[in-house]
């Protein structure tokens, strides 16, 4: 099977890593792709959110599967193109990524489904807006409607703040606080058929103990020690397969990986958000742990076929991935800094790197590098990806120090359950 892999962040190298320990897999392209790619993945340059050009190289390179990481070419209709040429592809229609494309549509849809989530109001006037955050109560939760890059959130007790992203973003939804523990569920699916990823963890936010603003996530780790042992369950039952049964009812049946932010509030998981596509850095964690051969699964899902392939299998223990992100970060990232100690080892995924004229590796990004290791219990895991992101020297970098340690120390509350 020859693959195209679209994409350049942690996350590509995660799926690039699993892509070429497949046996099936006879070819591996990755456009752009980025330095560590390039060491499993032959790495090619294309306009990825041009949906003629994307489908142009997969046509040229003979690929049998195109997989898409990022939101932007899905939205942008590239999965829809590359079908066209009659190409398998791993990734929702222009119109099935509005699950992620808008926050309203994503409302829309979970309302239509019964899927239990956030109330929330859509508004465009600065009088609606003060209205729903005068009804919800602190704190406040205002989101713009578009593609942020999981930036565009913000959730504060300041009700001026609250006003001013809503102000400064255009249409925002804004919603009630969901309280309870954050964890993120990946499902594969065919439009029908839906396997569930080990759950996972990130960390939104750039500063120790849930500080600082948002950011795309530093961190994550898989699977979940203080989950309920039926949250996977419960999941599946009352939230996605209701949302993939509203989306094919549609005529936009979501084929790719349907990404679940969730909150295991008191009343049971709710939705906070849904994407389109694979998350980073949770990606990276998860599939240090499958050991199911990912070209094939991901094939299956592009072409009807799911329901026919086995049970997941996946390595015991935990898997942990610390993020290192540039100077900056999440403002505006210094880019062009030397990276030392990040060639080469097993775990350290690149996402914002580039080789500079002279050969040398620089940052290229505000995530530079995901750190990413696996052990026995989560504890032996999270240690050895700190061993990791020690090996790196990147003048200016940052990093949470307390990635997976609440819940490595059992600290992590369940409502109801304590
Ligand atoms: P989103 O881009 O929708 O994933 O939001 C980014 C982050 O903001 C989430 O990962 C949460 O940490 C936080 N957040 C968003 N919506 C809510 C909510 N309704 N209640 C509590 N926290 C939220
Ligand atoms: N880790 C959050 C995201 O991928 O959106």
């Amino acid at each position: 099977m020859r693959v195209l892999l679209i994409g350049s962040g942690g996350r590509e190298h995660a799926l690039a890593v699993a892509l070429a320990a497949d046996p099936a897999v006879t070819g591996l392209y990755c456009a752009p792709g980025n330095p560590g790619i390039g060491a499993v993945a032959q790495t090619m340059s294309v306009a990825i959110t041009d949906p003629e050009a994307v489908a142009g190289l997969a046509t040229e390179l003979a690929a049998d599967l195109v997989v898409i990481g990022p939101e932007a070419p899905l939205v942008a209709g590239v999965a829809d193109a590359v079908r066209a040429k009659g190409i398998a592809c791993f990734g929702p229609s222009a119109a099935a990524a509005q699950i992620e494309g808008s926050k309203a549509f994503a409302k829309e849809v979970m309302a239509a489904a019964g899927v239990p989530t956030a109330r929330a109001y859509t508004c465009s006037q600065p009088e609606e807006v003060a209205a729903a955050l005068d009804e919800f109560g602190p704190p406040y939760v205002v989101k713009k409607d578009g593609l942020a890059a999981g930036k565009g959130v913000v959730v504060t007790s300041d009700r001026e703040a609250a006003l001013a992203h809503a102000s400064a973003s255009g249409r925002v939804v804004v919603e009630e606080f969901l309280a309870g523990p954050e964890f993120s569920l990946f499902v594969i699916t065919d439009g029908e058929a839906a396997v569930p990823l080990l759950p996972a963890q990130d960390f939104k936010r750039v500063g120790d103990g849930d500080t600082g603003p948002n950011t795309g996530g530093m961190g994550a780790y898989a699977p979940l020690p203080w989950a309920p042992e039926n949250l996977v369950d419960e999941v599946m039952t009352r939230i996605v397969r209701p949302t993939l049964g509203e989306l094919k009812n549609r005529g936009t049946p979501f084929v790719g990986l349907l990404y679940a932010g969730l909150v295991l509030t008191a009343d049971g998981p709710k939705v906070i958000e849904f994407n389109c596509r694979f998350g980073d850095p949770e990606t990276q964690a998860v599939l240090a742990l499958l050991e199911t051969p990912l070209a094939g699964l991901l094939h299956a899902a592009a072409v009807g076929q799911l329901s026919e392939k086995p049970p997941l299998a996946w390595r015991p223990g935990a898997a942990v991935t610390v993020v290192v992100a540039a100077e900056g970060y999440p403002g505006t990232p210094r880019t062009g800094d030397v990276i030392t100690g990040a060639s080469g080892v097993p775990g350290i995924l690149h996402a914002g790197t580039a080789l500079r004229e002279d050969g040398v590796l620089v940052s290229a990004g505000g995530r530079v590098l995901a750190c990413t290791a696996t052990g026995a219990t989560l504890a032996e895991a999270r240690d050895a990806a700190y061993a990791l992101v020690d090996r790196v020297m990147l003048d200016g970098a940052h990093y949470r120090r307390d990635i997976a340690l609440a819940a490595v120390r059992g600290e992590i509350q369940v409502p109801g359950r304590d």
